[in-house]
């Protein structure tokens, strides 16, 4: 089993202590987990202290099998079981029989009413009656995340959100994993470091940059789906449908 290093255990208790204070000053308070490898560092912490944080996952419709594997994986782990929201299933017919199933491809408009309908309104009904929200954002991840705080306003929710592995580098997180012997998403042992919907996610190449592989037909400024607010805008994700 690796270790980890006397950093590695001090930005462990850190975070901690920073769920620790969520439960005290913030609750209820939620976790959205995208059932990849941060979101599991964030599940282990939170699961095994046995901390009153719902977790839930958006469960878009589009998400690879691998990766809703990982909910019962959580449940023969931690005796724990993951929340799901799914899409409204009015709105998810409406656009496909207006646009096609794979309409995302066409335009960035188009992709972006697609998360809007399987994660943007879904998360608004996952946050409500909450007082914050926690996310396994890494600063380290995008240019749009350079500026992540552990802390921050989500002005969007009328709430606070807590990103409490925005300190942490990718090798923290499986330095963490191998550790603790986490669960994590077969997918990243074939090339996927981040994962989103099936099909709007492919394997990158060794070199390329994590997220190379979401929204790969896209610029890197628009690569984010509306659940997260960028250094400070609120990103509005406007209907399309007429
Ligand atoms: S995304 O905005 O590009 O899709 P990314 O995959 O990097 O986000 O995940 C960042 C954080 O957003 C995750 O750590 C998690 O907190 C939240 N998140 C992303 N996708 C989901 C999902 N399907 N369900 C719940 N939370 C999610
Ligand atoms: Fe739709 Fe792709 Fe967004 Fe998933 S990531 S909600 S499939 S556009």
């Amino acid at each position: 089993m690796s270790q980890l290093s006397n950093e590695q255990l001090a930005l462990v208790a850190a975070t901690r202590q920073t769920l620790e204070r969520i439960v005290r000053d913030f609750t209820p308070a939620v976790f959205a987990s995208s059932l990849a490898a941060e979101d599991m560092v964030l599940t282990d912490l939170i699961l095994k202290s046995q901390l009153p944080i719902t977790i839930f996952s958006l469960e878009t419709g589009r998400l690879h099998a691998e990766t809703l594997a990982m909910v019962d994986k959580v449940k023969e782990t931690y005796g724990y079981d993951i929340t799901l929201y799914r899409p409204e299933t009015a709105a998810v017919d409406a656009y496909v029989a207006r646009n096609g199933l794979n309409a995302f491809y066409d335009s960035v408009e188009m992709r972006k009413e697609c998360c809007r309908i399987r994660k943007v309104e879904p998360l608004g009904r996952a946050l409500a009656g909450n007082q914050a929200w926690v996310t396994g954002q890494r600063r380290a991840q995008a240019a749009t995340r350079s500026s992540l705080m552990v802390e921050e306003d989500d002005p969007a929710h009328f709430m606070t959100k807590f990103n409490p592995l925005a300190d942490w580098s990718e090798q923290d997180v499986w330095d963490y994993i191998k550790a603790n012997n986490v669960p994590y998403n077969a997918l990243h042992d074939q090339g996927y470091p981040s994962i989103g919907c099936a099909p709007c996610t492919r394997a990158i190449e060794p070199g390329e940059d994590v997220r190379a592989g979401r929204w790969w037909w896209e610029n890197p400024e628009s690569k984010e789906c509306g659940l997260h607010v960028v250094d400070g805008k609120l990103i509005r994700i406007k209907s399309v449908a007429a």
